[in-house]
């Protein structure tokens, strides 16, 4: 028996990435997972890449900054997996640029998936774990901001943004659900770099920015500024995300996780 068997989870952006990481590792700890995203053949190969190990697994199409997408994602995530008792809010986009050339549609983006997407997120697992919702026991939340929120980092003045705006929005969801009885504990990490499609792009476009002079660069200066000196890995992120989903966690709601090797020390 794992951890979380008979529990019951929505990784948004779990099509790839820690997102899909995430989703296995809840998978192997008992949960049933459904996986959210955008990408529905990579979404749906991930799901069916998960069942076959045999866990119960789904994949739903789901846009975070819709609101009509999330009441249908929760809807089918307590229709196909059995139940919603956990939401990780992982869906997010990344994009690199100096303050002196930022751009308003980027930023608007990046507020739109991060900062929307994760509010919308916490919104429709309170209404639907709560007592009295279609879902009704309680659960966890876990939203991944990310160590941008607790360092400066050149190139990343809007993500940086916005994931302090997730760090936040946790602390104050959390108050929220514990005064107003909902059952529910909301917490976030905070990952350093880990070399996903993200992590990638962005070590490329710093260099583009003109930052470092070449992406091992880039790479080798947030290692220097990382006690453990190396990058973090997806499972290492999906280890503590799993840890704040348990019993273990149940009395740890509102905090912040940095999993990042010490970089945001
Ligand atoms: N990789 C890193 O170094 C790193 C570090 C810290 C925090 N993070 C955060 O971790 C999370 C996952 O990052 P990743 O590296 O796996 O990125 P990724 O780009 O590899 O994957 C992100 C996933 O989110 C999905 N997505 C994007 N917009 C969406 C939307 N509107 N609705 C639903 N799904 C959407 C994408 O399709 C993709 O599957 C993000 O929130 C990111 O900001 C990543």
């Amino acid at each position: 028996m794992g951890q979380l068997t008979g529990k019951h989870a929505l990784v948004t952006g779990g099509a790839r990435g820690l997102g899909a990481g995430m989703a296995e590792a809840l998978a192997a700890a008992g949960a049933s997972v459904m996986i959210g995203d955008i990408l529905v053949e990579l979404g749906q190969a991930t799901a069916k890449a998960i069942s076959d190990k045999g866990a119960k697994a789904g994949f739903v199409a789901l846009d975070v900054t819709d609101e009509a997408s999330w009441e249908k994602a929760v809807a089918a995530t307590i229709a196909e997996v059995g139940g919603f008792d956990i939401l990780i809010n992982n869906a997010g986009v990344e994009i690199t640029s100096l303050v002196i050339d930022v751009k308003p549609a980027d930023l608007r983006r990046m507020c739109e998936v991060n900062i929307v997407g994760v509010a919308l997120g916490m919104k429709h697992a309170f209404r639907a774990m709560k007592p009295g919702g279609p879902a009704g026991k309680g659960g966890a939340i876990v939203s991944i901001a990310s160590v941008a929120a607790t360092i400066a980092f050149p190139g990343i003045v809007g993500y940086s943004g916005t994931k302090s705006a997730v760090d936040r929005m946790t602390r104050v969801a959390a108050m929220e659900a514990g005064k107003l009885g909902y059952g529910v504990r909301v917490n976030c990490i905070y990952p350093g770099l880990v070399p996903t499609d993200m992590g990638m792009q962005l070590a490329g476009d710093v260099v583009a920015a003109g930052l470092f002079p070449s992406v091992e660069a880039a790479v080798g200066a947030v290692v220097e500024q990382t006690p453990l000196g190396r990058l973090g890995d997806v499972s290492e992120m999906a280890d503590v995300v799993v840890f704040l989903c348990t019993d273990a966690a149940r009395f740890i709601t509102g905090a912040g996780i940095p999993v990042d090797g010490g970089m945001g020390t």
